[in-house]
């Protein structure tokens, strides 16, 4: 098992006097209540034996992780910040505990109700809001995936396996067929992304989630209406405060500035063959047209294998760069059994380390 150090930040620790004695009887009570009492926490990361799948990395040379991904429903950013996450929208609203110092045990477990969201049985505490309105029948709450990570002069490689009946990759040729898919996504700098991932680009106004406007009002609006879609994707909570309330002009070049814009890698895996994408979340989610993505993946076994080649030095703004001796933060989703749009499975944040200290450490491979 990697021994996985988290700082010690959840009962009996606040971070202002005047909410301490509440907040740490609430915390207290919680704790007990939810068992998550983590002086020295473990991740879910543990690590296990490796098989070697690519041709270019010997994989069987690097430390394997195992990382938790849940179904989170239509939990967004505006659910997470709310009195309906009750303490939690407190600590996050104000960027202190991560997900997962109050959703991890000691032991590295889960917790958090995934099966009961997955099930369409459980409901916000406040606002009695489904966590999932449309359940799909047999879905279950929580998968793991093995993850590795390996760098050489040009490229980091990140590695996840999981188990999968291979829906996507074995489905015949259809206009309706829906590719499994893994997608990971990427940033060095900012805080939030640090602690919370994917979440702060989750929102109710998305398409599919609760509070999407109408495809004919996204249409009409100038923003989309340049872009010729009717779809309102994924965006960084600092970068819109809404699908249509942009930040000015100042404060967007300011965020980009100080990297707040998000890598956001995928590979689609449907009908035998797998086909890389290579995007960005910040005000809005795009594919790049131009830059030659890198990824693989494969079904073999009744296990999916996906491998991420991302070039550690670009020119390109859209794409991370990262140097030896450096972490990034990264969140995985998985697509799995003709999920679609936002019916995945998420993992909370965690760090990949090139040549440093992380919940994932890359080796150090020559070319
Ligand atoms: C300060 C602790 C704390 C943090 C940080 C926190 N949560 Fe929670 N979360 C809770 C508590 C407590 C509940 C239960 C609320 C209730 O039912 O009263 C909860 C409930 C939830 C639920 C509903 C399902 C369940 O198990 O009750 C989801 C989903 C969730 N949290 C996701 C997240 C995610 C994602 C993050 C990080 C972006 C996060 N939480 C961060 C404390 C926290």
């Amino acid at each position: 098992m990697i021994g996985l150090n988290l700082p010690a930040a959840c009962c009996g620790e606040s971070s202002t006097h005047k909410e301490k004695i509440s907040i740490r009887s609430f915390m207290r009570s919680l704790c007990v209540f939810r068992s998550i009492f983590l002086p020295a926490a473990a991740l879910a990361l543990i690590l296990i034996p490796v098989n070697s799948h690519s041709k270019e990395i010997n994989w069987s040379k690097a430390e394997a992780s195992r990382l938790t991904l849940f179904y989170p429903g239509v939990t967004s950013w505006e659910f997470l910040t709310s009195e309906d996450h009750r303490l939690g929208g407190r600590e996050i609203k104000q960027g202190r505990k991560e997900c997962r110092h109050c959703h991890m045990s000691k032991e590295g477990e889960l917790d958090l109700k995934a099966d009961e969201i997955a099930a369409g049985t459980v409901k916000m505490k406040r606002s009695h809001n489904p966590f999932e309105p449309e359940p799909l029948p047999g879905r279950k709450g929580v998968i793991t995936a093995k993850v590795q990570a390996a760098y050489d002069a040009d490229y980091l490689y990140i590695r996840a396996e999981w188990e999968s009946k291979g829906a996507g990759w074995n489905q015949k040729k259809s206009p309706s067929a829906i590719p499994d898919r893994a997608s990971i996504q990427l940033n060095k700098s900012d805080l939030y992304f640090r602690k919370y991932g994917c979440f702060i680009a989750c929102h109710n106004d998305l398409n599919t989630m609760p509070s999407t406007p109408s495809k004919k009002e996204v249409e009409s609006t100038p923003f989309y209406k340049a872009l010729g879609r009717d779809d309102v994707r994924l965006y960084a909570f600092y970068a819109k405060t809404s699908w249509n309330e942009f930040k000015s002009e100042k404060e967007l070049s300011k965020k980009l500035k100080e990297g707040g814009r998000i890598d956001l890698r995928s590979v689609e895996l449907g009908e035998k063959a797998s086909t890389p994408y290579n995007g960005w979340i910040f005000d809005d989610r795009r594919w790049e047209d131009g830059a030659a993505p890198e990824a693989s993946g494969e079904w073999a076994g009744g296990r999916y294998t996906a491998v991420f080649k991302i070039r550690l030095k670009t020119k390109d703004p859209y794409d991370i760069s990262v140097s030896d001796g450096e972490a990034v933060s990264a969140g995985m989703a998985i697509h799995e059994d003709g999920a679609a749009k936002r019916k995945h499975y998420v993992s909370f944040p965690f760090t990949i380390g090139l040549g440093t200290d992380a919940d994932v450490k890359a080796i150090k491979v020559s070319d």
